[in-house]
């Protein structure tokens, strides 16, 4: 499906965000995502929806390597073709009434879309967010804009908590029966070994299809192997062999 950038801003360190429109109805939930296909090369690139309009979508992304150096480049009124919805995506409706979100980096991006269905369902929501260094801090305001607490770890100490998210989990003690975290691995296995309630971690894998054939992006799970890319990027906290 082809989308048209509407724009396309550096928001933090390395970090852009990107709002994608098409001429159709789009339908997705939060923790789905794209495949974006680029020009000369062969593999597309997964991202994490962010938010959802009517006719697009918006997106996070860290620029890491060829490809998402390639669309920091473009502008306003250049087209990409993308992949969606892809994946099972967060199950808000699992949550009885509080909710912990807890995103590191980049792995915040997926986490807004849920607040506003936490939020559409009644339920109430605390966001944790972990970055580095103060540069790197994206969606911040974003997420207070839905007048939902949000508390920042670093690790360098230069905006809320120094260290990690888990050391602002102790710190603020906050009320929740489900959490549900998206960042990088270490950051996710630390969340599960720390907190007891039932929660929903978002895997990153290599993908080649993207789509469920290839069986590029499988893990281990207490259920036998699963897809990333189509089983996942969901999982249950409890489904994980780590
Ligand atoms: C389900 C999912 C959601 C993601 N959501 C986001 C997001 O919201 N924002 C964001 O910035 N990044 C996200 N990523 C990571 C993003 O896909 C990679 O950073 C990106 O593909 C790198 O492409 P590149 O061409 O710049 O890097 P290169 O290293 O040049 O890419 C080479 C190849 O490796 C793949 N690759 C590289 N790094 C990763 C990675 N970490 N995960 C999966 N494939 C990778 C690329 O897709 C490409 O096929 C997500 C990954 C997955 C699997
Ligand atoms: S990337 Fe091919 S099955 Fe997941």
């Amino acid at each position: 499906m082809t989308f048209t950038i509407g724009s396309n801003t550096p928001v933090a360190r390395d970090t852009f965000r990107i709002v994608l429109r098409t001429d159709a109805e789009i339908s997705v939930r939060s923790g789905q995502f794209v495949e974006i296909g680029l020009d000369g090369y062969y593999l597309r690139r997964p991202i994490s929806i962010s938010d959802s309009l009517p006719d697009g979508v918006i997106l996070y992304y860290k620029v890491v390597g060829e490809g998402t150096r390639l669309i920091s480049r473009m502008k306003e009124g250049e087209t990409l073709e993308l992949l969606l919805p892809l994946g099972k995506g967060f199950n808000p409706e699992a949550c009885a009434s509080k909710a912990l979100l807890i995103g590191g980096g980049i792995g915040s991006a997926p986490l807004y879309l849920l607040a506003k269905e936490l939020l559409n369902q009644g339920k109430e929501v605390t966001v944790v967010l972990g970055f580095n260094k103060a540069d790197e801090i994206c969606l911040r305001d974003e997420f207070q804009s839905l007048g939902i607490p949000v508390h920042i770890a670093t690790m360098d100490g230069s905006v809320g908590t120094k260290g990690f998210v888990t050391d602002a989990i102790d710190q603020v003690g906050p009320e929740f029966d489900r959490f549900y975290t998206c960042g990088p691995l270490p950051m996710m296995k630390a969340v599960r070994s720390a907190l007891s309630a039932p929660g929903e971690m978002s895997l990153e894998e290599r993908m080649g299809c993207g789509a469920g054939f290839c069986y590029g992006c499988s893990v281990q799970t207490t259920k036998g192997p699963k897809r990333v890319c189509a089983d996942g990027p969901v999982f249950d906290k409890e489904d994980l062999l780590w």
